[in-house]
């Protein structure tokens, strides 16, 4: 049976890490701000609320100045990068991440490439993708999610160099930039996608899974080579009236079949949820520290 690899337990622990070292910081530097953090969120997409909520509590509770700007859904893309550039020009403002996905008439490549990228805690930023990806280089910041991953699989002592790992999913804001980090831990790296061939064939390959695919539940344990560390970045809603909410959520794995063969995986939710959100302070607070000289 897999021993459960619990993200709120292991995000607590790095954010109230943040949260002391800022406590240090403004005992030792008076008159120093606080970290800020600006959201843009375009539209009211119930599920992007939700996030934007989770994230501005979380900043608050770790002593940053969290603020988020509300867009209504008929905002223009030059009204989003108007906002932006006032946010890339606040000397209040450490780090700031336009939340997606943004209406489809917003274009969001041009969004992004408005952020200052060395306040691009999202590292979304094309600067910062061509850094990631660059080897000898650094990015200003790397993606929250992938970020999180790697200090999941860290904090569980699941040794990545030498290992075979496959990525499921290939998106910018995920399986591309893990992908990368495993690559850069010396992992040997596949990713595969909804054209792979005999998917399952190579998932039983890996030591290490991460599925990103937003699939509900297609990662059967059947695929699984016995022993693999599984990581589950999905949340996927599926109608459950038994919930007050009407839903829950459940992954891209099928975590009854997988925990009967992995080492260890992650539930969804509790798993990589919460490590965004510590991720998102951590890279504010990395921004935070480089603005008074720190770092
Ligand atoms: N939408 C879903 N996840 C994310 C995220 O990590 N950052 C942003 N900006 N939008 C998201």
């Amino acid at each position: 049976m897999a021993t459960l690899i619990d993200g709120k337990v292991i995000a607590d622990s790095i954010r109230s890490e943040i949260s002391s070292e800022l406590r240090q910081i403004m005992q030792d530097r008076a008159g120093a701000p606080r970290p800020g953090l600006a959201v843009i969120i375009v539209g009211s997409r119930k599920d992007s609320q939700t996030y934007v909520r989770l994230k501005q509590k979380a900043a608050e509770e770790c002593g940053f100045i969290s603020t988020v700007i509300e867009l209504p859904e008929t905002s223009t893309t030059e009204e989003v990068v108007t906002k932006v550039q006032q946010l890339n020009a606040s000397a209040a403002i450490h780090g700031m991440i336009v939340q997606l996905p943004l209406p489809s008439h917003v274009n969001e490549a041009h969004v992004l490439e408005q952020i200052s990228p060395s306040k691009d805690v999202d590292g979304l930023h094309p600067t910062n993708v061509g850094l990631l990806h660059t080897r000898g280089k650094a990015p200003f910041f790397v993606p929250c999610t992938p970020l999180g991953i790697m200090e999941l699989l860290k904090r569980s002592n699941v040794v990545v160099s030498g290992k075979r790992a496959v990525v499921i999913g290939r998106s910018n804001i995920v399986g591309l930039p893990v992908a990368q980090l495993l690559l850069q831990a010396n992992a040997t790296v596949t990713i595969c996608h909804s054209k792979t061939v005999r998917i399952e064939d190579v998932v039983r390959e890996a030591e290490i899974v991460i599925a990103a695919c937003g699939q509900r539940e297609l990662i059967r344990g059947s695929w699984l080579r016995p022993g693999a560390a599984v990581i589950d970045v999905g949340t996927n809603a599926v109608t459950d009236d038994t919930k007050k909410a009407g839903y829950r959520l459940v992954g891209d794995v099928h975590f009854d079949e997988a925990k009967a063969v992995a080492s260890c995986i992650t539930p969804v939710p509790g798993g990589v949820g919460p490590m965004t959100i510590a991720m998102l302070l951590n890279n504010t607070m990395t921004g935070y520290k480089r603005s008074l000289g720190l770092m």
